[in-house]
């Protein structure tokens, strides 16, 4: 009997957080583990499809498009402002909805709001982690944002992706950053491992 897919959704109500960055690389790091497909949304596509192809074992899919069989798993990146009802939908149908946040107020408060909302819509919210990102690598900020964010009630994944440079040069590059030509690559390749676990 085969495996069944096991779907997983990156979101926010907010752009340019990292749900792009995330979804590459969480591709890459899964990829290893087993067939693994990026649907994404957006325009970054094309970029999105350079890095598959390097990374390797990524099937990339245009939205409605089907995985091949046999996919173990199948990682969503959703355009810019998705609906709130979609997001919604999105709880139902995938294993886990990650929502990147950044550690600034601003950006905690958007991700405070999501959160009641989707509470307030009835979304599945077992389903549903924020994962802190462009996390500061020096103090303790991301800490801090985890547990202000935990105090209040929302699920937060326990690892932090940190901010590192290599992941832009990983984009320019058209790779993963575990690939990146950088001193800091592989300290964060460490992370998305980490979550990679973290979460499926
Ligand atoms: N952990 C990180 N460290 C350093 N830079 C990062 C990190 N995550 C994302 N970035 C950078 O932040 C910018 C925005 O990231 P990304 O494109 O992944 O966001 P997005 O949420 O997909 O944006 P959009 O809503 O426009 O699709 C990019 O330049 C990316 O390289
Ligand atoms: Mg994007």
């Amino acid at each position: 009997m085969t495996q069944p897919t096991a779907i997983v959704a990156i979101t926010s109500s907010k752009g340019g957080v990292g749900k792009s960055t995330l979804a590459v690389n969480l591709a890459g790091a899964l990829a290893v583990r087993g067939p693994t497909a990026l649907m994404d949304a957006d325009e970054i596509v094309g970029t999105a499809r350079r890095w598959a192809t390097r990374a390797g074992g990524i099937q990339i899919l245009k939205e409605g498009e089907r995985p091949t069989p046999g996919t173990r798993y199948l990682l969503l990146d959703t355009e810019g402002r998705p609906a709130l009802d979609d997001m919604v939908t999105l709880t139902r149908s995938a294993g886990a909805v990650l929502i990147p946040t950044g550690v600034s107020g601003v950006e905690l408060e958007t991700t405070l709001a999501l959160w009641k909302a989707l509470e307030k819509a009835g979304a599945t919210m077992d389903n549903v982690r924020v994962v802190i990102t462009r996390v500061p690598p020096v103090g303790r900020g991301g800490e801090v944002v985890r547990e202000e964010l935990r105090s209040r009630g929302v699920t937060v994944a326990n690892t932090l992706i940190r901010q590192y440079i290599a992941y832009q040069r990983a984009h320019d590059a058209g790779v993963i950053v575990r690939d990146a030509q950088d001193d800091r690559a592989a300290t964060a390749w460490s992370d998305i491992l980490a979550l990679a676990l973290e979460v499926c």
